[in-house]
C-alpha cells in the first residue's frame, strides 16, 4: 500500500489539525514530539506528515508532493491554485477585512488610487478589481500590516481580523468585510482518482467527529 501523505501548516492551525487527525484514528505520536524534524510516518495506517510553511502547503498539493493539506482559507485564495476543497473544518476561524481610521467610515469611494497596504495582493486585487470595480494602488507587506495607515504609508489595509485587538490597539477600525475565513482539507486532484478511497474513508471520518 502507498503512503498518503499530508502536508500540515505550521503552527496553530497544525497543532489543531493533529488532534483531529488523532480522533480520526491516524497515528500522530511521532508528531507530538518536540523536534526539528519535518516528515513524519504513521507506519500502520501508512500515512506521512510533513510541515511546510502555511504559504506552501497549496504548492506541495498542487504538485502531488503531498496528497492532502491543511491550511487557511486565506492562503488558499492567495495561492490561486486549484485544488479539491473537501472539508471546512471550522476552527482557525477569522474574516478578511477592509480597515484603516475611522475617519474613513463611509468615504473610501471618494479617495482616488487609494493606497491599500496588505499580505494578500491576490484577495485585494480581485476584491478591488471584481466586487468594488475601483482602482486603487496595492503594497504588499510582509506582516504589521496595520503599522501602513498609521505612518501614511497607506490609506487603508486588507488583512485578517481574527478577535479585533490588533485594529483596536492600533486605533483602526473594519471598514468593509470581504469574506469569511477558516481552515480547509483540500486534496490534489490525481490523489482523488487514485487513491479515492482512503481519502474518502478519512473524509467520512473527519466529518462525523466535526459534527
Ligand atoms: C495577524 C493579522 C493581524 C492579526 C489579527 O497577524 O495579520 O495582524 O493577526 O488578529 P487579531 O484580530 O486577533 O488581533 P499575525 O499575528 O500573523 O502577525 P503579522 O502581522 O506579523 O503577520
Amino acid at each position: 500500500m502507498e503512503y498518503i501523505t499530508i502536508a500540515l501548516a505550521k503552527g496553530r492551525l497544525a497543532e489543531l489539525t493533529i488532534d483531529l487527525l488523532e480522533q480520526a484514528g491516524l497515528d500522530i505520536s511521532e508528531l507530538r514530539e518536540k523536534s526539528r524534524k519535518l516528515i513524519f510516518t504513521d507506519e500502520k495506517n501508512k500515512f506521512k506528515f510533513i510541515l511546510v510553511k502555511a504559504t506552501d502547503v497549496p504548492v506541495y498539493v498542487e504538485y502531488g508532493a503531498a496528497d492532502i493539506g491543511v491550511v487557511g482559507r486565506d492562503t488558499l485564495l492567495e495561492s490561486g491554485k486549484n485544488l479539491y476543497e473537501m472539508i471546512n473544518l471550522g476552527f482557525g476561524a477569522c474574516r478578511m477585512a477592509v480597515a484603516g481610521p475611522k475617519e474613513l467610515e463611509g468615504h473610501l469611494d471618494e479617495i482616488h488610487n487609494m493606497r491599500v497596504a496588505t499580505k494578500y495582493p491576490q484577495i485585494a486585487k480581485n476584491y478591488y478589481h471584481h466586487v468594488k470595480k475601483q482602482s486603487v494602488e496595492l503594497i504588499k507587506l510582509n506582516g504589521s500590516v496595520e503599522l501602513a495607515p498609521l505612518v501614511g504609508l497607506s490609506e487603508v489595509i486588507v488583512d485578517i481580523v481574527e478577535s479585533g485587538k490588533t485594529l483596536k490597539e492600533n486605533g483602526l477600525v473594519v471598514l468593509e468585510e470581504i469574506c469569511d475565513l477558516s481552515a480547509r482539507f483540500v486534496v490534489n486532484r490525481v490523489s482523488m482518482k487514485m487513491e479515492s478511497e482512503r481519502i474518502l474513508a478519512l473524509v467520512e471520518k473527519i466529518k462525523t467527529l466535526l459534527g
